[in-house]
């Protein structure tokens, strides 16, 4: 590789373990998931030469097809989903490692016929004997899927080799089921080779939020309630649910956003420095985050979680439906497309600093970001009388235009004293000239090498979800808080009461 491809990001933030020769097997691999995501992620890493030297992949699912067939459904999602244009002859090359094995999950046959093919492959590819097995099917089917790579002894990785298993979301509904379900993976799968995904971890600039902190002396010595006063936490979708009705409306927003991605940030930016960067020194610093949250229950859900839902509006200039008039929603649904959220770490380093969270869809813009506000100067020389400055921000951009910047106040030029806000921008496309890579690139071939630093550890998820669960509980008490809001506005009053209450106001994006 010319040192001109090499995107720094890319190395991550530890050193980079290879990703080893294996068959990864797909199950649900007709789906969404697999055509969106996963395929054009193992296409484009193909196109890099970053898949290892020998690869082979079979999408095991249900519905009857050839691999021909399969293999040009492949080809025609990846056209449309792959970041980087379709090249014919890499496609071919790349396609020719993918294979279709049709079973439905519940038939021991099927799982047999997959060791015979693996076998097949490893002989053929030199695939050594690893498997990646990846769950990309409804929750409903881990069992019976676990149950038969364990029966028909496939979850065994033969000696020499290994046997690790992707588990995508949702990783459970609350505590309980996410304890049952962990139970269950983890009696077919040891947890070092259990990697569950949460994608905003695979997300380039979630990555660099740790390299942000700790390889800049200028940020980690001002991180702390001494100079920090709030950091606002946000990821704005101008999409509604897109056809997931089923779904979402038993999940709604804290479910689906802030249990695992909102809160997986605020753990990144809240940590204490890791001893290591090993998988599990970084996320014992994580689990400790949320273990410092102080939970939310009862009356205090009512006055530090805002809830709403979006009603008919206008995103772009076009008309949208209310989300109750989405196809498969009860027309009386209490589900939040909307949540905000004003939360403390009752610990050393974050006492006293306000962390405020929001998610909504149909809001006017995309975007997710952290925005972390310094407190402001002392009211003498320039921060008096009737000129009161704009505090510094510095703000990580998740996404889009993923980048850093900083505001700063300035003088403007002229003979009169006139302090503006300025800003410092960073911007990885600029800086780096490189598009970033798919979250799901990184993380498949994290889980190829076996790191699962970018993975959720169980006690993460379990946490996270015994936070999460303080407040479902509350909102099952009664619904008249749910709040509403325009489609194409950036959400309710009570949301900007929240932060008033703080003296803070929710920023524009
Ligand atoms: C998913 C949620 O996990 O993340 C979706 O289920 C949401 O509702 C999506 O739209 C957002 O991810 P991204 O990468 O598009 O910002």
């Amino acid at each position: 590789m010319s040192s001109q491809a090499v995107n720094p990001l890319r190395e991550g933030i530890a050193d980079r373990l290879s990703p080893e020769s294996c068959t990864l097997v797909i199950f649900g691999a007709t789906g969404d998931l697999t055509h969106r995501k996963l395929i054009p992620a193992l296409y484009n890493l193909a196109a890099e030469g970053a898949l290892p030297p020998a690869i082979s992949i079979i999408g095991f699912a249900r519905r009857e097809k050839s691999t021909q067939q399969f293999r040009s459904e492949l080809e025609t999602a990846t056209r449309k989903f792959s970041r980087t244009p379709l090249n014919d002859e890499l496609w071919a090359n790349f396609a020719s490692s993918i294979s279709y094995h049709q079973s439905p999950f519940d038939d021991a046959e099927g799982y047999r016929k997959l060791a015979l093919q693996m076998e097949e492959e490893d002989r053929k590819r030199g695939t050594g004997g690893n498997r990646l097995y990846y769950l990309a099917v409804a929750p409903d089917q881990f069992p019976v899927i676990l149950g038969h790579l364990r029966e028909s002894g496939l979850s065994t990785a033969p000696s020499g080799s290994w046997s690790r298993v992707i588990v995508e979301k949702p990783f459970g509904t609350d505590l309980a089921s996410a304890r049952q379900l962990n139970e269950l993976v983890n009696e077919v799968f040891p947890e070092r080779d259990t990697y569950r995904i949460d994608h905003f971890l695979g997300k380039e600039t979630a990555q660099n939020i740790m390299v942000m902190r700790f390889a800049n002396s200028i940020f980690e010595s001002l991180w702390d309630s001494n100079h920090i006063s709030h950091v606002q936490i946000t990821a704005a979708e101008p999409l509604g649910i897109e056809g997931r009705a089923g779904y979402y409306d038993k999940s709604g927003a804290m479910r689906d956003m802030v249990q695992n991605h909102l809160l997986q940030l605020l753990t990144l930016t809240a940590m204490e420095p890791p001893t290591s960067l090993g998988a599990d020194a970084i996320r014992d610093e994580k689990v400790k985050v949320l273990r410092s949250l102080r939970p939310l229950r009862g009356e205090d859900v009512f006055r530090h979680v805002v809830r709403a839902q979006y009603a008919a509006g206008l995103i772009n200039g076009q008309p949208v439906p209310g989300y109750r008039e989405a196809e498969g929603v009860a027309k009386d649904s209490t589900t939040e497309t909307y949540v905000a959220l004003q939360v403390n770490i009752d610990n050393w380093r974050w006492a006293g600093v306000p962390f405020f969270i929001r998610t909504a869809k149909r809001m006017p813009k995309g975007g997710t970001e952290i925005a972390v506000t310094f407190k402001g100067v002392p009211r003498v020389l320039f921060n008096r009388n009737d000129q009161v400055l704009d505090e510094n921000v510095l703000v990580i951009r998740i996404q889009p235009d993923e980048g850093v910047s900083l505001r700063m106040s300035a003088k403007m030029p002229g003979s009169s004293l006139r302090i503006e806000p300025v800003k410092m921008d960073f911007h990885y496309g600029t800086s780096f000239g490189k598009a970033t890579p798919e979250a799901y690139e990184r993380l498949l071939l994290d889980a190829m090498s076996g790191d699962a630093t970018l993975f959720a550890r169980r006690d993460e998820v379990e946490e996270a979800w015994a936070f999460v669960d303080g407040i479902e509980e509350a909102w099952k008490t009664r619904s008249d808080d749910l709040a509403f809001h325009t489609a194409g506005s950036w959400g309710p009053a009570e949301a900007a009461e929240l932060a008033a209450r703080h003296g803070v106001t929710w920023r524009r994006m």
